[in-house]
């Protein structure tokens, strides 16, 4: 990737289901910001693996590196792959071998009227979760042992290796002193989520290891929850989480929790990325079968991605754009119905280009 070089290539890979409804729509939205983009996109997905086999090609993931300065995805996910191999090979391949360590899920309650908690504003949710991406239980480490039999065993590991829980507890750090609230006002505090009272081998590490990065921020507030505590507070007053970082497992989990306070999963946005290099981006939902080609599904999450994905790579303007007209879109109901609007996917965003442009 070259940061000097003014036009962005984007490599989209819209996937299955509602990707494929959702990734057109937050195109139509980019394109409208008038950003200087070259966008390529790849049929990766489960049609693809059902035609012939292919899930990524030979060099897929050098290609994406060496070619592109960003990458869009939508979801996978298909009912008729049932070993789910397409969606492991593309979407935990980019995570895992590009090694894009750091999924940075932002969750901003745009307007009260989303939010399922009596009395909580917009100014009360606006934090991130900061979740490791490469390690912990998702990387199929383990077997099974008599399978099939009455003495079946199954070993699912933990893996976490002190480079890569220095790594993502750095960037937590990083990201709080770099990243405003969307009010104007400063980030202060990160919050480390564990369950080092029953994990203790792994819970010792990341404790260890947020103590010491700590250190190197001293204007920085720490914190620390148990991920079960946490998941009780979050329900009952969000107000005080502001940057929260945690394994892959516990962030996985909590997102969607926090998902929930925004307005769903079709609200929630994601970018996975490796600082200096070529970075992903997607929704946090995932294909949703039950709704896919219907235009039904919400491509807010999915425009709000494309936003953080510009802010990444510079374009703020172009970003801020995205946002603004989608806060306003909120404000005046022009949504899906999942967000109690009357839109279909393409009626929605299609008042956002208009917004936008
Ligand atoms: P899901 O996120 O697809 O759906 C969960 C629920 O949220 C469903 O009720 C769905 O209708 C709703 N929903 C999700 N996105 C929405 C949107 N944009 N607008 C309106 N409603 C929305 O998760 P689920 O059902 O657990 O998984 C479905 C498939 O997606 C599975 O194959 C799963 O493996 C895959 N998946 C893929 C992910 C990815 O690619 N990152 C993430 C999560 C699931
Ligand atoms: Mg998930």
């Amino acid at each position: 990737m070259s940061p000097t070089q003014s036009k962005k290539r984007i490599a989209v890979i819209a996937g299955d289901g509602i990707g494929q409804e959702v990734i057109p729509q937050a195109l139509k939205v980019i394109r409208a910001t008038g950003a200087d983009l070259e966008i390529t996109e790849f049929d990766w997905g489960a049609d693809r693996y059902l035609r012939d086999g292919m899930t990524v090609p030979p060099d897929g993931f050098a290609m994406l590196a060496r070619d592109f300065d960003a990458i869009l995805a939508g979801a996978f996910g298909d009912p008729r792959v049932k070993t789910n191999i397409h969606a492991k090979e593309i979407l935990l391949g980019m995570r895992f071998r590009m090694d894009l360590y750091a999924n940075v899920r932002p969750v901003r309650l745009l307007d009260a009227s989303l939010c399922p908690l009596k009395g909580i504003e917009p100014k009360d949710v606006d934090f991130v979760v900061i979740r490791e991406n490469t390690e912990g239980v998702y990387t199929d480490a383990g077997g099974v042992f008599k399978p099939g039999t009455p003495d079946e065993i199954a070993i699912q590991e933990d893996i976490n290796t002190r480079k890569g829980v220095e790594r993502i507890i750095r960037y937590a750090f990083d990201y709080c002193e770099q990243h405003k609230k969307l009010d104007g006002s400063p980030r202060r505090r990160v919050l480390m989520c564990d369950k080092s009272n029953a994990m203790t081998h792994a819970g010792g590490l990341w404790q260890r290891v947020f103590k010491e990065v700590s250190a190197e921020f001293p204007q920085i507030e720490t914190q620390h929850m148990y991920v079960d505590a946490l998941c009780m507070q979050m329900v009952r007053d969000p107000r005080s989480f502001d940057v929260i970082v945690t394994n892959n497992m516990f962030g996985d989990i909590i997102t969607d929790l926090a998902a929930g306070l925004q307005g769903g999963l079709g609200m929630a946005a994601s970018g996975n990325i490796h600082p200096g290099q070529t970075s992903m981006f997607e929704p946090v939902h995932g294909s949703a079968p039950p709704i896919a080609g219907k235009n039904l599904a919400n491509p807010f999450g999915a425009i709000l991605t494309s936003a953080m994905m510009l802010a990444h790579l510079g374009l703020t303007k172009e970003a801020e754009n995205i946002e603004a007209a989608v806060l306003q879109a909120v404000r005046q109901k022009k949504t899906t119905q999942d967000i109690g609007g009357s839109l279909g996917t393409r009626e929605a965003a299609d008042n956002i280009v208009s917004l936008v442009k």
